[in-house]
């Protein structure tokens, strides 16, 4: 039996749009595996939601002028209507201020906590000397000790990307009212990753498959894990279940401790939705897999505090303190693989927001639908390293690749069918081109497939591609419309064509969902090929008062299988419309109105 699959997809802040930079990271890649893992028989659980809490919530918050809630609220709904529209099969999308996650992130701190991981320690946090009140992380700033920028906050620089703490700013000042914060002494949670070091090096040593950038980067933060705050003085944020700290109005979990445990906490929510509340541990347990998708600046999070955090509620550490034993959800599997991608930049700059060279997801889709992105994300993404996406390349890819070759075979296959035979033709007597031909498609399941399961996109994409190279070239050089005096061979080939349009469908639709759908029809197919996701709008399982929507589908009923199905002779074929459309050169020249280039 094949393996159970949890696909753990990043969850992105909600703090705004996202544009086609996040996406490229945790998004399409995540989604093309979860597509190829159901067509190939494992039974798939992809989750991830919306990332609503700490510093990054709050600050966009301040800007616009709004609660945090009403922030998460308003930015929760754009992203998870711009991630339907990209087709990204989640079986559960969600968010992190349901009273679920809450919950599930309270019961695993309680775990670490009781097997003695967390101590409490004191640091020394800023306060406003003029009031006397905790100045939150997010109200200092001051100079990057690492990279020198001077606009870094206190708990991380946007220039550099890396995390801070709010004493290592050069020249801090509050962003109230510009006074230097005074630092004294507050309490603090520390997870004692140290505790795990040992543990967590002998893991990583088996895990000779993962991309190498993701393995040497987490090979060396092993050699200095020290123990890591867990807890924040912030007002937004998951409270910390221990007397004393429940009821602090400025002690909140940190961010990124509650947002990790949200795999585990979406998977919960899940089966308890579908009305089998053990159902998630199917995906949680051996001989289940799991495959965790971001960007690079996420990976430390995934490749070391996520597993000590596991570790730590399984009771399995480097030394285990007595009475550890696993918590309320027993012994939960480390992930199987991280894949990391690294940054979609734009003429150099990694994307930023704050930058102005954005392309929104929405805006994109809007003009070019999901299919074009996800193909241009699949073969010319950031997946091993920066990349610069640049609208030529997209006008590129998208007349040649998608139209001229991939839209240009199904369109001429089909439409000579219909209209000479008005179905799929009868084949006799294949010759050597035909079989090899067809035994060219039949080959790339096995290279394509292996390659997509080792989440190899790239290699993936453009083998899939090249059987729909051979295809062309094989109709040039049989010339079916050329054979109208020997109408058995022009069927033969028609036939042969078709059949591989059929087994290039099947390759290209991890990448290409929703025009493969339309493919499926093209050759006379029914009912549904590819599904796709389903925004829905639920009660909160805990606070029934609260509602938000879900993006969650019925992947079970598509009919896509990894595998070469024979066509059916003699299935009435409609004459095709055109798959994609080209793109106006110009395009590549200009941009968008809506995301000009830059002259
Ligand atoms: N919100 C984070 C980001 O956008 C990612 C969180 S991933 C999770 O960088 F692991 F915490 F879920
Ligand atoms: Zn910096």
């Amino acid at each position: 039996m094949s393996a159970p699959v949890l696909t753990a997809v990043a969850w992105p802040y909600a703090n705004g749009p996202r544009h086609i930079g996040h996406v490229s990271g945790f998004g399409v890649p995540s989604d093309v595996f979860s597509r190829y893992m159901r067509m190939s028989g494992h039974r798939v659980l992809m989750v991830s939601g919306t990332d609503e809490h700490g510093t990054p919530i709050s600050v966009q918050a301040d800007k616009e002028g709004m609660t945090t809630r009403e922030l998460a609220d308003k930015y929760n709904r754009v992203i998870a209507e711009d991630l339907q529209g990209l087709g990204l099969s989640y079986d559960l999308f969600t968010r992190t201020t349901t009273g679920n996650h809450y919950k599930v992130v309270q019961d695993l701190f309680l775990a670490l906590w009781r097997n003695g991981y967390v101590q409490v320690k004191t640091q020394m946090g800023a306060i406003s000397p003029s009031t006397g009140r905790t100045l939150p992380d997010r109200y200092i700033e001051g100079t990057c000790p690492i990279c020198g920028y001077d606009g870094a906050r206190g708990d991380q620089c946007d220039n550099c990307g890396n995390q801070l703490d709010p004493i290592d700013l050069k020249n801090p000042r509050s962003r109230i009212n510009g006074e230097t914060p005074k630092f004294v002494e507050t309490e603090h949670l520390f997870l004692d990753l140290p505790a795990f070091a040992e543990t967590m090096g002998s893991w990583l040593s088996t895990k000779t498959e993962w991309r190498p950038n993701v393995l040497k980067f987490s090979q060396n933060l092993l050699g200095d894990m020290r123990p890591r705050a867990i807890t924040r003085d912030l007002d937004w944020g998951v409270p910390v279940p221990l007397d004393g700290w429940r009821d602090a109005p400025m002690k909140r979990f940190y961010v990124w401790f509650d947002a990790v445990i949200g795999y585990l906490s979406a998977s919960v929510e899940w089966a308890r939705r579908t009305g089998d509340a053990d159902a998630w541990k199917e995906f949680w347990t051996d001989p289940a897999q799991g495959y965790y998708f971001m960007g690079k600046d996420n990976i430390v999070f995934h490749s070391l505090i996520w597993p000590s955090l596991l570790l730590g509620h399984n009771g399995a550490g480097d030394r285990v303190a007595p009475g550890g034993e696993p918590g309320a959800f027993g012994t939960l599997n480390l992930p199987t693989e991280v894949v990391s991608s690294e940054f979609l930049t734009m003429s150099g700059s990694k994307f930023s927001t704050s930058r102005g060279t954005v392309i929104y997801v929405r805006d994109f889709l809007k003009q070019f639908g999901p299919d074009t992105l996800r193909y241009f994300i699949s073969v010319a993404g950031p997946e091993n390293q920066d990349t610069d996406f640049t609208w030529d390349e997209f006008v590129r890819r998208t007349n040649f690749e998608l139209a001229n070759e991939w839209g240009n075979l199904v369109n001429r296959s089909v439409s000579m069918a219909h209209k000479n035979v008005g179905a799929v033709p009868r084949p006799t007597a294949p010759t050597a081109a035909d079989e090899q031909l067809k035994a060219l498609a039949r080959a790339a399941f096995d290279t394509v497939g292996d390659n997509l399961r080792r989440s190899r996109f790239k290699l993936a994409a453009s083998e899939a591609m090249r059987v729909v190279g051979a295809a062309n070239k094989y109709l040039s050089d049989e010339e079916p419309w050329k054979r109208k005096d020997d109408l058995e061979r022009r069927d033969t080939i028609l036939h042969t064509a078709l059949q591989v349009v059929s087994d290039a469908n099947t390759l290209l639709t991890p990448f290409l969902p929703h025009s493969a759908q339309k493919v499926h029809e093209l050759l006379g197919g029914k009912g549904v090929w590819a599904a796709q996701p389903e925004l829905r709008e639920v009660d909160d399982l805990d606070e029934p008062s609260r509602r938000y929507p879900i993006l969650t589908g019925d992947y079970a009923d598509e009919t896509a299988r990894w595998e070469s199905v024979d066509i059916e002779v003699g299935r009435p074929l409609d004459k095709p419309a055109p798959l994609f459309a080209k793109l106006d050169a110009e395009l590549g020249e200009t941009g968008p109105d809506w995301a000009p280039i830059e002259k």
